[in-house]
């Protein structure tokens, strides 16, 4: 049996991917609530309304209480690590983690993989010391930092189809029982790095900090293009993508969501040391830049929509497939309007109920929107890059008009009442 600590974003998904490999599975979590409603459900709720049903009630277990983890030697562990006010990554749910893992294991030897992301450092400077001054009982503890390149919206398929695999360890070969667990998991073979505790730390972090300069390098040419006649950013970025592997880059909305602000800012705060210090700009001129982008792109949509009353957002996550709402450039946006007292609505677009922000619960639905949408609207916002509506459908409403505000440029049409930023063709 292998346990996963955290039942959160990535811990479900994770624990889907190991029940799919055939493995049985005890899932541990302190919120007892949420324990509860998996068992009650009986599945292992997804992305995307998915689900994975639990045939078997003795191949995938929830607990709340390490009690349950006396036999098991092998844990993966997807614990928070929230932000302090430094922008460092606390660890104090990882060690909380670990002492109950060396409490109740008996297990002579443990292999312990740790996919929750750390700050630079941490491994060596923290967690190896706290294992060693914890472990009473004196167990070889085997352990590995596996950090995830995932994204929300996506998780499941990240986990098992992942473009390599990095492990942090502290020797130059993994057990071949891990390996094997690995081969179970992923749907096929995938390049290993098997690199050191401080390498892999780096590695983590500078791979969200590449995409947010990618994002932002996007924004930056759409910024441009927006205040330059006759330009289009599509057409350049079509064109960047052949020489600067930009695929699939769009100017649109800044970043946001739980990872990518959060670990650009780790990266500046690990900076912080006399001799990097005059670097750490690097990161934070990316922060800057999507906060001032952030500013920008409200204030010419307050433009826009200046003598309009009734407005809709579609969709308030920070990107299209998730409802997650942290750092979320539509959900600024959103509490923005409602303190200018504008009448406004928002509409889920891609619910995992079961998790779901407690504020976005009491919203409605994408179809609850399709409904009536010839009668409500004064000015429709598309907040994310997603084909929401036939074309039929959106002239209809340029013609009644609904002005539409779309900063993905999603639909090809000139129209009076379509807004699109990145794009200034007369
Ligand atoms: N969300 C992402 O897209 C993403 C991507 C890559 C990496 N990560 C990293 O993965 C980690 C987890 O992220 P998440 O989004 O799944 O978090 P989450 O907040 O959605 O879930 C974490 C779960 O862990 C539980 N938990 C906390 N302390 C515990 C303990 N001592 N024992 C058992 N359970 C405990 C919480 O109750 C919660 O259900 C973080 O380090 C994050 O940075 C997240």
């Amino acid at each position: 049996m292998i346990c996963v600590v955290g039942l959160g974003k990535v811990g479900l998904p994770l624990i889907a991917a190991i029940a799919n490999a055939k493995y049985s599975v005890l899932g541990i979590d302190t919120d007892d609530k949420l324990v509860s409603k998996l068992n009650l459900i009986k599945k292992i709720p997804l992305e995307k309304n998915k689900s994975l049903i639990i045939k078997n009630s003795k191949q995938v277990k929830f607990v709340n209480c390490y009690s349950y983890c006396k036999n098991i030697s092998t844990f993966f562990l997807i614990v928070p690590t929230p932000s302090k006010s430094d922008n460092s990554f606390s660890n104090k749910f990882i060690l909380k983690a670990l002492k109950k893992i060396l409490i109740f294991s008996q297990k002579k030897k443990l292999f312990i993989i740790l996919n929750s992301t750390v700050s630079p450092g941490s491994i060596n400077k923290v967690i190896l010391p706290f294992i060693k001054r914890n472990n009473k009982k004196k167990s070889i503890v085997e352990f590995i930092y596996n950090p995830f390149f995932i994204a929300l919206g996506n998780v499941l398929d990240g986990i098992i189809n992942p473009k390599s695999l990095l492990f942090g360890y502290n020797k130059k070969i993994i057990s071949k029982k891990i390996i094997k667990i690995y081969d179970n998991l992923l749907i096929k073979n995938k390049p290993i790095f098997i690199l050191n505790y401080e390498e892999t730390e780096i590695a983590k972090i500078i791979s969200n900090y590449r995409d947010t300069m990618k994002v932002s390098l996007a924004n930056l040419i759409g910024l441009i293009c927006n205040n330059t006649k006759n330009s289009n950013s599509d057409k350049i970025l079509s064109f960047l993508s052949t020489r600067l592997s930009l695929q699939e880059s769009y100017a649109g909305t800044p970043y946001g969501g739980p990872c990518w602000p959060r670990d650009n800012n780790a990266l500046e705060r690990s900076m912080k040391n006399k001799d990097l210090d005059l670097f750490s700009f690097m990161p934070r001129s990316i922060h800057n830049f999507n906060n001032l982008y952030s500013k920008y792109l409200i204030k010419e949509t307050l433009k826009i929509i200046k003598n309009k009353k009734k407005i809709t957002l579609l969709g308030l996550g920070y990107k299209s497939g998730t409802d997650e709402t942290v750092e979320s450039f539509a959900f600024r946006l959103y509490k923005l309007l409602k303190r200018k007292r504008k009448k406004v609505q928002a509409f889920n677009l891609s619910s995992n109920q079961i998790r779901c922000n407690k504020f976005i619960t009491n919203l409605s639905f994408f179809n609850d929107f399709k409904k009536n949408i010839f009668t409500s609207n004064d000015v429709i916002i598309f907040t994310q890059k997603q084909n929401l509506l036939d074309f039929k459908t959106v002239k209809k409403l340029l013609n009644k008009n609904v002005a539409i505000v779309d900063y993905w440029r999603i639909y090809s049409i000139k129209h009076k009442n379509y807004y699109t930023f990145g794009n200034n063709y007369n």
